[in-house]
Protein backbone atom coordinates (compact mmCIF):
# COMPACT_ATOMS: atom_id res chain seq x y z
CA UNK A 1 0.00 0.00 0.00
CA UNK A 2 3.00 2.52 0.91
CA UNK A 3 4.29 2.20 -2.87
CA UNK A 4 0.63 3.19 -4.06
CA UNK A 5 -0.01 6.58 -5.84
CA UNK A 6 -2.24 9.32 -4.39
CA UNK A 7 -5.60 9.59 -6.23
CA UNK A 8 -6.65 13.43 -6.33
CA UNK A 9 -10.02 14.58 -8.54
CA UNK A 10 -11.54 17.36 -10.20
CA UNK A 11 -13.75 18.65 -12.69
CA UNK A 12 -11.45 20.25 -14.38
CA UNK A 13 -7.67 21.76 -14.50
CA UNK A 14 -8.96 23.44 -11.42
CA UNK A 15 -7.58 20.46 -8.85
CA UNK A 16 -4.20 20.55 -10.49
CA UNK A 17 -3.84 23.67 -8.21
CA UNK A 18 -3.90 20.61 -5.20
CA UNK A 19 -1.78 18.49 -6.87
CA UNK A 20 0.77 21.07 -7.04
CA UNK A 21 1.05 21.89 -4.12
CA UNK A 22 1.00 17.56 -2.84
CA UNK A 23 3.56 17.32 -5.67
CA UNK A 24 5.87 20.13 -3.85
CA UNK A 25 4.86 19.13 -0.21
CA UNK A 26 5.36 14.91 -1.11
CA UNK A 27 8.41 14.73 -3.33
CA UNK A 28 8.71 11.07 -3.39
CA UNK A 29 4.69 10.58 -3.62
CA UNK A 30 3.40 9.13 -6.99
CA UNK A 31 -0.01 10.54 -8.03
CA UNK A 32 -2.66 9.80 -10.38
CA UNK A 33 -4.92 12.80 -11.18
CA UNK A 34 -8.27 12.74 -13.33
CA UNK A 35 -9.92 15.31 -14.32
CA UNK A 36 -13.77 15.42 -15.55
CA UNK A 37 -13.63 17.98 -18.21
CA UNK A 38 -16.61 16.06 -20.40
CA UNK A 39 -19.00 16.78 -17.23
CA UNK A 40 -17.61 20.07 -16.13
CA UNK A 41 -19.02 22.47 -14.54
CA UNK A 42 -19.92 20.58 -11.27
CA UNK A 43 -21.25 23.83 -9.53
CA UNK A 44 -24.59 24.20 -11.77
CA UNK A 45 -25.31 20.72 -10.78
CA UNK A 46 -27.15 18.85 -7.64
CA UNK A 47 -25.50 17.60 -4.73
CA UNK A 48 -27.21 13.62 -5.51
CA UNK A 49 -25.24 14.25 -9.07
CA UNK A 50 -22.26 15.45 -7.97
CA UNK A 51 -22.09 12.62 -5.45
CA UNK A 52 -22.76 9.86 -8.10
CA UNK A 53 -19.94 11.53 -9.99
CA UNK A 54 -17.23 11.31 -7.40
CA UNK A 55 -18.15 7.87 -6.54
CA UNK A 56 -17.38 6.95 -9.89
CA UNK A 57 -14.40 8.29 -10.11
CA UNK A 58 -13.09 6.88 -6.92
CA UNK A 59 -13.96 3.48 -7.92
CA UNK A 60 -12.41 4.05 -11.43
CA UNK A 61 -9.00 4.82 -9.35
CA UNK A 62 -9.09 2.40 -7.01
CA UNK A 63 -9.17 -0.26 -9.38
CA UNK A 64 -6.69 1.24 -11.85
CA UNK A 65 -4.47 2.91 -9.93
CA UNK A 66 -4.80 1.33 -6.36
CA UNK A 67 -4.45 4.54 -5.04
CA UNK A 68 -3.67 4.56 -1.15
CA UNK A 69 -5.64 7.65 -0.53
CA UNK A 70 -7.95 10.02 -2.08
CA UNK A 71 -7.93 13.53 -2.40
CA UNK A 72 -11.00 15.26 -3.56
CA UNK A 73 -9.52 18.18 -5.22
CA UNK A 74 -12.90 20.08 -5.98
CA UNK A 75 -14.86 21.94 -3.54
CA UNK A 76 -17.97 21.16 -5.07
CA UNK A 77 -17.40 17.49 -4.64
CA UNK A 78 -16.27 17.64 -1.63
CA UNK A 79 -19.04 19.59 -0.22
CA UNK A 80 -21.20 17.24 -1.91
CA UNK A 81 -19.82 13.63 -1.13
CA UNK A 82 -16.77 14.31 1.25
CA UNK A 83 -18.78 12.39 3.91
CA UNK A 84 -20.31 9.83 1.58
CA UNK A 85 -16.66 9.05 0.81
CA UNK A 86 -15.45 8.88 3.65
CA UNK A 87 -18.02 6.33 4.83
CA UNK A 88 -17.53 4.15 1.88
CA UNK A 89 -14.05 4.09 0.70
CA UNK A 90 -11.02 2.11 3.07
CA UNK A 91 -8.83 4.17 2.08
CA UNK A 92 -8.60 8.24 3.50
CA UNK A 93 -10.18 10.60 1.67
CA UNK A 94 -8.99 14.18 2.53
CA UNK A 95 -11.67 17.43 1.10
CA UNK A 96 -10.16 20.76 0.58
CA UNK A 97 -13.43 22.85 2.55
CA UNK A 98 -12.05 21.65 6.37
CA UNK A 99 -8.62 23.13 5.73
CA UNK A 100 -9.79 25.88 3.84
CA UNK A 101 -11.89 26.94 6.73
CA UNK A 102 -9.11 26.26 9.48
CA UNK A 103 -6.84 28.32 7.57
CA UNK A 104 -9.16 31.04 7.07
CA UNK A 105 -9.73 31.77 10.67
CA UNK A 106 -6.03 31.63 11.38
CA UNK A 107 -5.60 34.56 8.46
CA UNK A 108 -8.08 36.48 9.98
CA UNK A 109 -7.66 40.07 12.03
CA UNK A 110 -10.84 41.63 11.74
CA UNK A 111 -13.27 38.38 11.61
CA UNK A 112 -14.87 39.19 8.41
CA UNK A 113 -14.10 36.87 5.47
CA UNK A 114 -15.13 36.47 2.22
CA UNK A 115 -15.74 33.29 0.78
CA UNK A 116 -16.04 32.81 -3.18
CA UNK A 117 -16.85 29.16 -5.06
CA UNK A 118 -19.06 27.72 -7.40
CA UNK A 119 -22.65 28.04 -7.22
CA UNK A 120 -23.03 24.34 -5.49
CA UNK A 121 -20.42 25.21 -3.31
CA UNK A 122 -21.82 28.03 -2.11
CA UNK A 123 -25.69 26.87 -1.86
CA UNK A 124 -24.05 24.01 0.24
CA UNK A 125 -23.36 27.05 3.27
CA UNK A 126 -20.40 24.96 4.11
CA UNK A 127 -17.56 27.11 3.96
CA UNK A 128 -19.62 29.35 5.94
CA UNK A 129 -20.94 27.02 8.34
CA UNK A 130 -17.81 24.95 8.98
CA UNK A 131 -15.76 28.58 9.40
CA UNK A 132 -18.10 29.53 12.09
CA UNK A 133 -17.77 26.07 13.78
CA UNK A 134 -14.10 26.69 13.98
CA UNK A 135 -14.77 30.08 15.46
CA UNK A 136 -17.80 31.53 15.47
CA UNK A 137 -16.59 34.93 16.45
CA UNK A 138 -16.11 35.30 12.58
CA UNK A 139 -18.68 37.23 9.64
CA UNK A 140 -19.04 35.18 6.75
CA UNK A 141 -19.61 36.89 3.67
CA UNK A 142 -20.13 33.94 0.20
CA UNK A 143 -20.23 34.87 -3.66
CA UNK A 144 -21.31 32.58 -6.38
CA UNK A 145 -18.69 32.87 -8.72
CA UNK A 146 -19.07 30.42 -11.09
CA UNK A 147 -17.95 31.70 -14.32
CA UNK A 148 -14.61 31.88 -13.38
CA UNK A 149 -14.27 28.06 -13.74
CA UNK A 150 -15.21 29.09 -17.47
CA UNK A 151 -12.56 31.52 -17.74
CA UNK A 152 -9.85 28.81 -16.02
CA UNK A 153 -11.00 25.93 -18.68
CA UNK A 154 -10.69 28.64 -21.35
CA UNK A 155 -7.02 29.37 -19.84
CA UNK A 156 -8.05 32.76 -20.30
CA UNK A 157 -5.84 34.07 -16.99
CA UNK A 158 -5.12 37.74 -17.46
CA UNK A 159 -6.74 39.29 -20.89
CA UNK A 160 -8.76 42.72 -20.30
CA UNK A 161 -11.79 40.16 -20.92
CA UNK A 162 -11.13 37.86 -17.67
CA UNK A 163 -9.91 40.94 -15.83
CA UNK A 164 -13.38 42.78 -16.31
CA UNK A 165 -14.85 39.39 -15.28
CA UNK A 166 -12.96 39.35 -11.93
CA UNK A 167 -13.37 42.57 -11.43
CA UNK A 168 -17.51 42.31 -11.72
CA UNK A 169 -17.73 39.08 -10.38
CA UNK A 170 -15.99 40.28 -6.91
CA UNK A 171 -18.18 43.83 -6.76
CA UNK A 172 -20.75 42.75 -4.16
CA UNK A 173 -17.39 41.69 -1.47
CA UNK A 174 -15.91 45.47 -2.00
CA UNK A 175 -17.28 47.27 0.37
CA UNK A 176 -17.53 44.52 3.28
CA UNK A 177 -14.20 45.36 4.86
CA UNK A 178 -12.89 41.80 4.49
CA UNK A 179 -9.82 41.14 5.38
CA UNK A 180 -9.21 37.68 4.16
CA UNK A 181 -10.81 35.63 0.72
CA UNK A 182 -11.09 32.21 0.67
CA UNK A 183 -10.56 30.89 -3.11
CA UNK A 184 -12.67 27.94 -2.53
CA UNK A 185 -12.97 26.66 -5.66
CA UNK A 186 -9.61 24.87 -6.55
CA UNK A 187 -9.89 26.77 -10.42
CA UNK A 188 -9.01 30.05 -8.77
CA UNK A 189 -5.90 30.23 -7.52
CA UNK A 190 -4.75 30.33 -11.02
CA UNK A 191 -6.67 34.06 -11.47
CA UNK A 192 -4.81 34.72 -8.11
CA UNK A 193 -3.14 37.43 -9.71
CA UNK A 194 -6.06 39.43 -10.79
CA UNK A 195 -7.99 38.68 -8.00
CA UNK A 196 -5.55 39.82 -5.78
CA UNK A 197 -5.51 43.04 -8.25
CA UNK A 198 -9.04 43.64 -7.85
CA UNK A 199 -9.78 43.13 -3.82
CA UNK A 200 -6.21 45.29 -3.15
CA UNK A 201 -2.90 43.82 -0.81
CA UNK A 202 -4.54 44.58 2.50
CA UNK A 203 -6.74 41.33 1.63
CA UNK A 204 -5.32 38.20 1.88
CA UNK A 205 -6.19 35.23 -0.38
CA UNK A 206 -6.30 31.51 1.00
CA UNK A 207 -5.34 28.87 -1.16
CA UNK A 208 -7.53 25.46 0.52
CA UNK A 209 -4.93 23.64 -1.48
CA UNK A 210 -1.97 24.41 0.46
CA UNK A 211 -3.97 23.34 4.21
CA UNK A 212 -4.86 20.78 2.14
CA UNK A 213 -1.69 19.18 1.05
CA UNK A 214 -0.47 19.45 4.35
CA UNK A 215 -3.08 17.49 6.07
CA UNK A 216 -2.48 14.43 3.56
CA UNK A 217 1.11 14.72 4.76
CA UNK A 218 0.02 14.18 8.29
CA UNK A 219 -2.81 11.37 7.41
CA UNK A 220 -0.25 9.48 5.89
CA UNK A 221 2.30 9.62 8.22
CA UNK A 222 -0.06 8.89 11.18
CA UNK A 223 -1.64 5.85 9.06
CA UNK A 224 2.43 4.64 8.34
CA UNK A 225 1.75 5.02 4.83
CA UNK A 226 3.62 7.53 2.97
CA UNK A 227 5.98 6.24 0.37
CA UNK A 228 9.38 4.80 1.71
CA UNK A 229 11.10 4.48 -1.59
CA UNK A 230 13.16 7.80 -1.40
CA UNK A 231 12.94 8.18 -5.03
CA UNK A 232 12.18 12.44 -5.64
CA UNK A 233 9.40 12.74 -8.30
CA UNK A 234 8.16 9.91 -9.41
CA UNK A 235 6.16 10.29 -12.17
CA UNK A 236 3.06 11.59 -12.21
CA UNK A 237 -0.45 9.65 -14.68
CA UNK A 238 -3.05 12.01 -15.72
CA UNK A 239 -6.59 11.54 -16.98
CA UNK A 240 -8.89 13.99 -19.20
CA UNK A 241 -12.45 12.61 -19.57
CA UNK A 242 -11.98 15.78 -22.25
CA UNK A 243 -9.78 17.12 -24.83
CA UNK A 244 -6.37 15.97 -23.85
CA UNK A 245 -4.61 18.59 -25.93
CA UNK A 246 -6.37 21.24 -24.29
CA UNK A 247 -5.67 19.66 -20.58
CA UNK A 248 -1.93 19.04 -21.33
CA UNK A 249 -2.06 22.63 -22.13
CA UNK A 250 -3.43 24.04 -18.93
CA UNK A 251 -1.33 21.48 -17.01
CA UNK A 252 2.25 22.16 -18.62
CA UNK A 253 1.64 26.10 -17.86
CA UNK A 254 0.51 25.37 -14.19
CA UNK A 255 2.83 22.80 -13.09
CA UNK A 256 6.17 23.42 -14.96
CA UNK A 257 7.09 19.63 -14.85
CA UNK A 258 8.05 17.28 -16.90
CA UNK A 259 5.87 17.79 -20.26
CA UNK A 260 2.08 16.86 -19.04
CA UNK A 261 1.15 13.96 -21.21
CA UNK A 262 -2.81 12.72 -20.03
CA UNK A 263 -4.39 10.15 -21.27
CA UNK A 264 -8.13 10.06 -22.51
CA UNK A 265 -10.77 8.60 -20.64
CA UNK A 266 -14.07 7.93 -21.96
CA UNK A 267 -16.96 9.01 -19.15
CA UNK A 268 -18.34 5.59 -20.40
CA UNK A 269 -15.58 4.11 -18.79
CA UNK A 270 -16.32 5.95 -15.66
CA UNK A 271 -20.24 5.26 -15.40
CA UNK A 272 -19.38 1.54 -16.00
CA UNK A 273 -17.30 1.72 -12.75
CA UNK A 274 -19.52 0.99 -9.75
CA UNK A 275 -17.83 -0.95 -7.15
CA UNK A 276 -15.89 0.78 -4.59
CA UNK A 277 -13.63 0.14 -1.25
N1 LIG B 1 -12.92 23.06 -9.27
C1 LIG B 1 -14.20 22.83 -8.73
C2 LIG B 1 -14.37 23.33 -7.32
O1 LIG B 1 -13.41 23.43 -6.61
C3 LIG B 1 -15.45 22.98 -9.54
C4 LIG B 1 -15.56 23.77 -10.77
C5 LIG B 1 -16.84 23.38 -11.51
O2 LIG B 1 -16.80 22.32 -12.13
O3 LIG B 1 -17.86 24.09 -11.40
O4 LIG B 1 -15.45 23.58 -6.86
Amino acid sequence: MQNSPIGLMDSGVGGLTVLKEVQRLLPTEKTVFLGDQARLPYGPRDAAEVTTFTRQIAAFLRQRADIKMLIIACNTATAAALSTMQRELTIPVVGVIAPGARSAVQATKNHRIGVIATTGTIKSDQYRQTILTKDPNNQVFSLACQNFVDLVEANDLDSDHARAVVRAGLAPLQDRNIDTLVMGCTHFPLLRPLIQDVMGPAVTLVDPGTATAKMATSLLDYWDLANPSGVAHPAAVYYTTGDVDRFNKLADNWLKETPVRAHQLPVATLTQTTEVG
